[in-house]
């Protein structure tokens, strides 16, 4: 019998990080979550830390600690993406003005304060900008032999989606990133190459919409957004559910097909800003840093995100 990871989400909800926390309270079997973290983001931090406290009640979970941290880049100006995710970051939902509070402890703390004290191993998710975590690893860098595994979400072999070069985590904060990939530990990246295929259908956004679950029902009508926002932007057939990718990698990493590679981030301010460039064919002859996917099974993706959802029916 698995005992549960231990595990601390930094995110920056947003609608897809919306749906990371609610996989993540579906599944307390898996999943032992010692605190989640949010930085400016996809919207201002005052929205992205009452989006994470809006989950958690959403999930009836009011016993996670919520720990607000960096309100912008290390070096740069917050830029959002406000265009998918809505002025407040779960666009077409409008949830109840949470009872739970914000822990007083600032992110970054609690991030250096649990990974050098905590007794076991900790695994660390993130899915927004890395601001939070690259600071926490600037001040105290022994919190890197407490990590289990770093996976993110961010980067891209190929073309970008806030930039015809860069994914956007690694766009708006590209020193936080750098900071990252050269921190001596692998990191296992989930990039756009597969989180482009983790697209939504009208089908099964309906499928969820009738579950007849709050929790199924709310991230039916948040997902409207991506939905509409990625198939108009980038002629998908759906919305690409990007987050959500690196919870259903902890949970069933049959799913991805991936290998080592090196990962480089380019810091420039120039038209190529947080690019990540991956070598695939290792054509640069340098130690690989990360693992990076390139299969990925959509099907089996959705089937995992349903059955999660489907247990927020028993509430
Ligand atoms: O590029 C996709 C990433 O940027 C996701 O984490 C989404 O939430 C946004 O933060
Ligand atoms: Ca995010």
């Amino acid at each position: 019998m698995q005992m549960p990871t231990p595990i601390i989400l930094d995110c920056d909800p947003g609608i897809d990080d919306f749906i990371a926390i609610m996989m993540i309270l579906a599944a307390p079997e898996r999943f032992s979550l010692l605190g989640i973290t949010v930085s400016g983001g996809n919207v201002p931090i005052n929205f992205t830390a009452q989006n994470a406290l809006k989950a958690c009640e959403l999930a009836e979970r009011r016993d996670v600690k919520v720990y607000a941290g960096c309100p912008a880049p290390l070096l740069r100006p917050l830029v959002l993406e406000e265009g998918v995710h809505g002025v407040e970051g779960l666009k077409y939902v409008n949830l109840p003005t949470p009872k739970m509070l914000l822990q007083s402890t600032h992110a970054v703390d609690f991030l250096i304060d649990t990974l050098l004290n905590y007794p076991q191993k900790v695994t660390l998710a993130t899915t927004g900008p890395l601001t939070n975590v690259a600071l926490a690893i600037v001040r105290e860098p022994r919190i890197l032999d407490n990590i289990e595994e770093i996976v993110t979400m961010g980067g891209s072999m190929c073309l970008g989606n806030i930039t015809p070069a860069a994914e956007y985590n690694f766009y708006a904060d590209p020193e936080a990133a750098h900071i990252l990939f050269t921190s001596g530990k692998k990191i296992t990246a989930v990039s756009i190459d597969v989180t482009h295929q983790a697209l939504t259908t009208s089908e099964w956004m309906e499928k969820l919409a009738k579950m007849g679950n709050p929790a199924a029902s709310a991230v039916s009508a948040m997902v409207q957004g991506v939905h509409e926002y990625d198939t108009q932007n980038f002629e998908t057939a759906g919305g690409a559910l990007h987050d959500p990718c690196v919870i259903a990698y902890f949970l069933d990493p049959s799913l991805f097909k991936g290998t080592d590679v090196h990962v480089e981030i380019d810091t420039s301010h120039g038209v190529t800003r947080g690019r990540s460039t991956i070598d695939r064919w290792g054509k640069r002859g340098l130690t690989p840093n990360a693992h990076v996917f390139n299969e990925f099974n959509a099907s089996g993706f959705f089937d995992l995100l349903t059955d999660l959802l489907f247990r927020y029916k028993r509430l």
